[in-house]
């Protein structure tokens, strides 16, 4: 360790701007609104918040815990509360998860730039309908405009990674997460008032249970990892650079309350667009680059580009999360210079990047490895550190501010509880659903 004091991030606002960043997604934009139409609309959603309130946001606290009592990167923090155990190895999981999903992610961040690019010179309007739904595939059959698109968008992670926690991380959040709701705000205004929106906004309210089995249950759990960041170590990495006035209780409720608000409004942003152009929704990058550019299409210069503005930002604030995981790990254990970590971490990032900007199998194993294996992992071992190796009352302390926090105190018991029994078993039964 250096002996230089450790940033942080400086204030509340900050915080949770950044940690929202990191949550607010993809995940959001292209899985969410087509999970709720496909799993019981209403009826997925209430589902989706279930499972977030008992298993997702007591792994997001107990991450929380572990990074702010330490002030430590993922492995620092672990060892500090089980000194000399074998529990710190969950440091090469978070490693090696944010490492493989900030390479797959920063290919798809680097869609989102040429869309963007896209939408700014040419624009989707007047295109017919045929060209609109041919350029991604005429995109990423092309080698090297996903190799520069992916060179862009990592360059931009690891330059504010690079620039620090105040200076980069919190000042681009703070900036960047309000004009993103604002934009949303704007694209569900101008979809839902479109001709025909309302089949859109019934797709996604309608609720029913029937759809409610056990798949459903494991995807709105498994959305809800993905969607708070959880098990790869960003939110511990963040919690690490908090002040020690803040509370975890209201950074952790404001996260997700800003994160699954987003996701429902990128679902109104998205159906009915969808709808009232008379298509079918679909999931994952279909959906964003092959679906919405059709109906770009027919809607004028100035939607496409908010929209692929607001993905390429809410890409952006996730992926230097995920950078900052390796890089405080550079930093922190092995004294590294923060320039020094970012470019290193640029160039092996691009490298696994670009074998998924070529490979569609290369591409969709690292989201499914990630997501099923690494983040089941890291959040489980995240459950039991917290939940059987430190000490309750330190976990109570930091809970709720040695003891200053009004209602923290009286629902510590109840997340104890989640974090000691229901998380751990939880995670272990979606895993295997979701593997099996
Ligand atoms: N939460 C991000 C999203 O919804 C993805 C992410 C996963 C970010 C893991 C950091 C770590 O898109």
């Amino acid at each position: 360790m250096s002996g230089k004091a450790r940033e942080n991030f400086g204030s509340r606002f900050t915080v949770v701007m950044a940690l929202a960043g990191s949550a607010i997604g993809l995940g959001n934009i292209w899985r969410f609104p087509y999970m709720v139409g496909e799993h019981g609309g209403a009826a997925f959603i209430i589902v989706y918040v279930l499972c977030s309130l008992f298993i997702a946001l007591p792994i997001f606290f107990s991450e929380s815990i572990l990074g702010k009592s330490t002030g430590k990167d993922t492995f620092g923090a672990i060892e500090s509360v089980t000194p000399g155990t074998k529990w710190k190895n969950e440091g090469y999981i978070a490693l090696l998860g944010s490492f493989i999903i900030v390479s797959y992610y920063s290919v798809v961040g680097g869609w989102s730039v040429d869309f963007l690019v896209r939408s700014l010179t040419t624009g989707f309007a007047g295109e017919s309908l045929e060209e609109a739904s041919g350029i991604f595939t005429s995109m990423t059959s092309s080698v090297w405009e996903p190799l520069v698109t992916l060179t862009v968008f990592l360059g931009i992670t690891a330059y504010i990674v690079g620039r620090g926690i105040e200076k980069g991380i919190g000042l681009f959040t703070k900036v960047m997460m309000p004009l993103l709701f604002l934009m949303i705000v704007v694209i569900v205004i101008r979809s839902c008032t479109l001709p025909g929106a309302g089949k859109g906004i019934e797709y996604l309210l309608k609720p029913d249970f029937s759809k409610i089995d056990g798949p459903a249950i494991a995807a709105a759990l498994g959305q809800g990892f993905f969607s708070l960041s959880l098990g790869v170590g960003c939110v511990l990495t963040y919690s690490s650079y908090m002040r020690k006035e803040e509370n975890v209780v209201d950074t952790g409720v404001w996260t997700a309350v800003f994160d699954t608000f987003f996701a429902i409004m990128a679902s109104f942003a998205i159906m009915p667009a969808v709808f009232a152009a008379g298509l079918e929704p679909s999931a994952g990058p279909s959906l964003v680059y092959e679906t919405l550019p059709v109906i770009f299409s027919k809607m004028g210069r100035v939607v496409p580009i908010i929209f692929f503005l607001s993905i390429l930002i809410a890409a952006i604030t996730s992926s230097i999360s995920m950078m900052e995981v390796q890089a405080a790990y550079l930093v922190d254990q092995k004294g590294m210079s923060r320039k020094k970590a970012t470019t290193l971490l640029f160039c092996a990032s691009w490298i696994v990047g670009a074998l998924c900007a070529v490979s569609t199998r290369i591409f969709s194993f690292c989201d499914f490895i990630s997501s099923n294996v690494f983040m089941m992992i890291g959040a489980f071992v995240v459950a039991i550190v917290v939940g059987w190796k430190m000490k309750k009352s330190v976990v109570r302390n930091e809970f709720t501010n040695n003891g200053t926090g009004k209602g923290a105190g009286a629902v510590f018991p109840v997340v104890w509880f989640l974090v000691r029994w229901v998380a751990p078993i939880g995670i272990v039964i979606i895993a295997i659903t979701n593997l099996l």
